[in-house]
C-alpha cells in the first residue's frame, strides 16, 4: 500500500520506517524544506542511529521519499497519517494551528481523488479533537462526508526518543481508535504484521489512552523525586527504597528514576495539556498540578546538595554535564538543564556546560553559557560538577579527570553514576536521593 505521512518528526518517521519496513511504499510530506533534503538523502534530521540507518536503506531502494507538496503526497496515499507537532501554548493547551493547517491541506486532497482514503491522526491531540476540530475540516475543504467519501481513525504513538525504531516495530499495545468500522479495519489490517495486542477503540477513547498512559509516567517519576527528597532527609538511599517498592507487580520497577525531573517534547507537554483540557471542562486536577510542581522543584534538589557539599555559590565555577532532555538524544525540548543552570547563575556560579549531542541547539537557548568540548574539559578547575543527562561517557569519568577539578564534588543528577567508582578515583559522590549525601 502507499502510505503518506505528514510531518516528518520522530512519531512521522518511526512510523514511515516502520511501514517501509513491513513493506509498503511510504511518502513523507513536510513543509520543512531542511527536513525534506535530509529525509531524501537518507539522513534523520535529529540523532536516532537505528532509525537512521533503516531511512538510508529504504531511501535507497526508493521506498521512501520525501516532498514539501503536502498536497501531492497526500494523494498519493492510500492511508494518510497526520504526524504534525501539537506544541504547548504558554496556558498548557496545545497549539492545533500545524494540524488544523494540515487537516485543510489533506481534505484538499482528498477532493481531487476518486480512491477511499483513510486520514489516521497520530499526533497527540486531546479528547474530542478528532472528532470535533480534524472531522469538519476535512469534510469542508473536501467536500465530502467523513465514513462515506473517507474514512478517519485516530493512532495514539508510545515510543520513546533513543529507542524510537524498536518502539514503533515492537510497541507495547496498539491503540485503533475508528470513527467506523471500515477505518478502524484498514488500520487493523496495516498494523496486523506487529505481534502487539490491538485494541479497539473510539477516537476520543484513544485520544485519552495517550494521555492517561504520560500522566502515569509522570506521576511516577514525581512520587520517586518526591520519596527520593524524604530519603535524603531521612539518611536513606531512594535507590534500594524504590528497587524494593518496585518489585511489586502492582508498582513496576520502570520509571522510578529519581533526578532532576521529566524534559523532552511529550511529558511536561501532555501533563500540561490534560490539566488545561480538564480544567476547560471545569475540572481542576490537583494531582497534575502537584505532579508538575514537584517537577519544576527539583532541579533546586541538586543544587542544594551541591551546596550543602561546597558552601555558598557565589564566585564558584559549576561544571553541567549533559544539556539533552535525558541522554543519548540531541533534543533539547523542556531540558531541565535550562532551569538547573539558571539556578546556579541566580546563586551568583558561574556555569560551564558540555554535552556530547546537544550543545548546539542549546546555544541558541542560552547564547552567553560557556561551552567545553569535551566531559575532561569541563570538570578543569570547576569547584562541583552536576550531572543532568545520563549519557553513557559520562559512566567512564574517573581520576584523571576528577583530579583536575578544584574541588571533586559531583552530584548525580540522574543516579546514573556508580558510587563506588567515583570515591575509588578520588571524588566526593553525591547522588539524588542519597542519604549519604548529609
Ligand atoms: C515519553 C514517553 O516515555 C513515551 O511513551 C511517549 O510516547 C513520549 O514521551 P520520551 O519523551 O522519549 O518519551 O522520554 P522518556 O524516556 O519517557 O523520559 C522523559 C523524561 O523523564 C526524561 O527527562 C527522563 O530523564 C525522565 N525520567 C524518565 C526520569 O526522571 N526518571 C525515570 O525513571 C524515567
Amino acid at each position: 500500500m502507499k502510505i503518506c505521512i505528514v510531518g516528518a518528526g520522530f512519531v512521522g518517521l518511526a512510523t514511515g520506517v516502520m511501514f517501509g519496513k513491513l513493506g509498503h511504499e511510504i511518502v513523507c510530506a513536510d513543509i520543512d524544506e531542511s527536513r525534506v533534503n535530509a529525509v531524501n538523502s537518507g539522513k534523520s534530521p535529529f540523532f536516532e542511529p537505528p532509525l537512521e540507518k533503516e531511512l538510508s536503506r529504504l531511501v535507497k531502494r526508493s521506498r521512501l521519499s520525501a516532498t514539501t507538496d503536502v498536497v501531492r503526497a497526500a494523494s498519493e496515499g492510500e492511508t494518510i497519517f497526520l504526524c504534525v507537532q501539537t506544541p504547548s501554548l504558554p496556558s498548557g493547551r496545545i497549539d492545533l494551528h500545524p494540524l488544523k493547517s494540515a487537516s485543510k491541506t489533506v481534505g484538499r486532497a482528498i477532493k481531487r481523488c476518486k480512491d477511499y482514503k483513510v486520514v489516521v491522526v497520530k499526533s497527540t491531540v486531546v479528547p474530542s479533537t478528532t472528532d470535533a476540530i480534524v472531522l469538519p475540516i476535512l469534510e469542508k475543504s473536501s467536500g465530502k462526508k467523513a465514513g462515506n467519501g473517507f474514512g478517519l481513525a485516530m493512532n495514539p504513538e508510545f515510543l520513546q526518543e533513543g529507542s524510537a525504531l524498536k518502539d514503533s516495530m515492537q510497541p507495547s499495545r496498539i491503540v485503533i481508535g475508528a470513527l467506523d468500522k471500515r477505518s478502524g479495519d484498514i488500520l487493523a489490517k496495516l498494523y496486523a504484521p506487529l505481534k502487539a495486542e490491538k485494541v479497539r477503540t473510539d477516537m476520543r477513547t484513544a485520544e485519552m489512552i495517550k494521555y492517561a498512559s504520560n500522566a502515569f509516567l509522570a506521576t511516577k517519576i514525581s512520587y520517586a523525586n518526591e520519596i527520593a527528597n524524604m530519603c535524603v532527609r531521612f539518611g536513606i538511599d531512594s535507590e534500594s527504597v524504590l528497587a524494593a517498592a518496585g518489585m511489586d507487580p502492582r508498582i513496576g520497577r520502570l520509571f522510578l528514576r529519581p533526578g532532576l525531573g521529566f524534559g523532552g517534547s511529550c511529558l511536561p507537554k501532555d501533563v500540561k495539556a490534560l490539566r488545561d483540557k480538564a480544567r476547560s471542562e471545569g475540572f481542576s486536577s490537583r494531582l497534575l498540578s502537584t505532579i508538575l510542581a514537584i517537577n519544576e522543584a527539583q532541579p533546586s534538589e541538586a543544587v542544594s546538595m551541591l551546596e550543602s557539599a561546597i558552601g555558598a555559590l557565589r564566585g564558584k565555577r559549576i561544571a553541567v554535564l549533559g544539556l539533552a532532555f535525558k541522554g543519548g538524544v540531541d533534543d533539547i525540548r523542556e531540558t531541565r538543564a535550562l532551569p538547573l543552570i539558571e539556578t546556579l547563575r541566580s546563586k551568583g556560579a558561574a556555569v560551564v556546560a558540555y554535552d556530547p549531542m546537544a550543545a548546539r541547539s542549546f546555544a541558541r537557548a542560552m547564547p552567553d553559557l560557556e561551552f567545553a568540548s569535551s566531559a575532561a574539559k569541563c570538570l578543569k578547575g570547576v569547584d562541583g560538577a552536576i550531572v543532568q543527562a545520563d549519557w553513557e561517557e559520562f559512566r567512564r569519568l574517573g581520576r584523571t579527570e576528577f583530579s583536575s577539578m578544584r574541588t571533586p564534588v559531583i552530584v548525580d543528577g540522574r543516579r546514573c553514576l556508580d558510587p563506588d567508582r567515583i570515591r575509588k578515583a578520588g571524588a566526593r559522590y553525591l547522588g539524588i536521593g542519597y542519604g549519604a549525601a548529609r
